[in-house]
């Protein structure tokens, strides 16, 4: 018996992003267009297939994958806060605004936090800085383990920090939706429960624009 993400072998199950993951352990690297073509296929994913539950493996994955990520003099500043379970979900959420309500549906969400304590240059908020590289870093193992995120930060920081009840030190900077993209009857429900915002190619500012129209010189 096979599906679309997992395979059978020797009569037991094996989910196929894992099995991508063990070959590119068993290689002992990833090679550069594996991660070109990650980056291509990275989008901002808001519809989700709530009926896929994300494995704990997977959210592992991808905040050790942020983890990785460089650093001004290697400070770390970032911190993460996983929801999975309803009531945890549904705290994040209510402070997220209106129009990302789709967030609902995914399997969990990660708070991306900047311990300001942590970070070099505080003041000057160089820390940012740290924490792009870190969610980029997890957007891409998102991309990896075969599931979708959007990146959010359309939410209310004062409002969640006092929900979770967060030490002043704690800065949260991301809110992370993720879980398996919707597809088919799927789709349309989320779609009609939350508008077009979902769908990806109509939230989608103008698509990229062209290495040379941000190129500001090359002497
Ligand atoms: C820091 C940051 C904050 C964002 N906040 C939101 C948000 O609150 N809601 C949302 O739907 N999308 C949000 N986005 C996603 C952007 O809209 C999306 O990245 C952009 O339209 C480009 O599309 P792409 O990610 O599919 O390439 C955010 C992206 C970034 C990097």
């Amino acid at each position: 018996m096979q599906s679309a993400k997992a395979i059978e072998i020797v009569g037991k199950k094996f989910e196929l992003a894992k099995l991508k993951r063990l070959k590119n352990m068993a290689i002992g690297k990833v090679k550069s267009k594996d991660i070109m073509k990650a980056i291509k296929e990275r989008r901002s994913v808001r519809a989700f297939d709530r009926s896929k539950k994300v494995s704990k493996a997977q959210i592992e994955a991808i905040l050790e994958a942020g983890t990785l990520a460089p650093s001004a003099r290697n400070t770390q500043p970032w911190v993460f806060y996983v929801a999975e379970s309803a009531e945890a979900k549904a705290k994040i959420i209510e402070c997220m605004s209106a129009h990302n309500q789709w967030a609902k549906e995914s399997s969990a969400l990660i708070v991306l936090m900047a311990d300001k304590r942590n970070a070099y240059r505080a003041e000057e908020k160089r820390y940012y800085i740290d924490i792009g590289l870190c969610l980029e870093n997890m957007l891409l193992e998102v991309v990896n383990q075969g599931l979708g995120a959007c990146p959010c930060s359309a939410f209310d920081a004062n409002a969640l920090a006092e929900k979770l009840v967060l030490p002043n030190h704690l800065e949260p900077l991301v809110i992370i939706p993720i879980g398996y993209e919707a597809s088919g009857k799927v789709l349309e429900d989320v779609r009609s429960k939350y508008g077009q915002v979902v769908e990806r190619a109509d939230h989608k500012i103008g698509g990229k624009r062209p290495l040379k129209e941000c190129l500001l010189a090359w002497h």
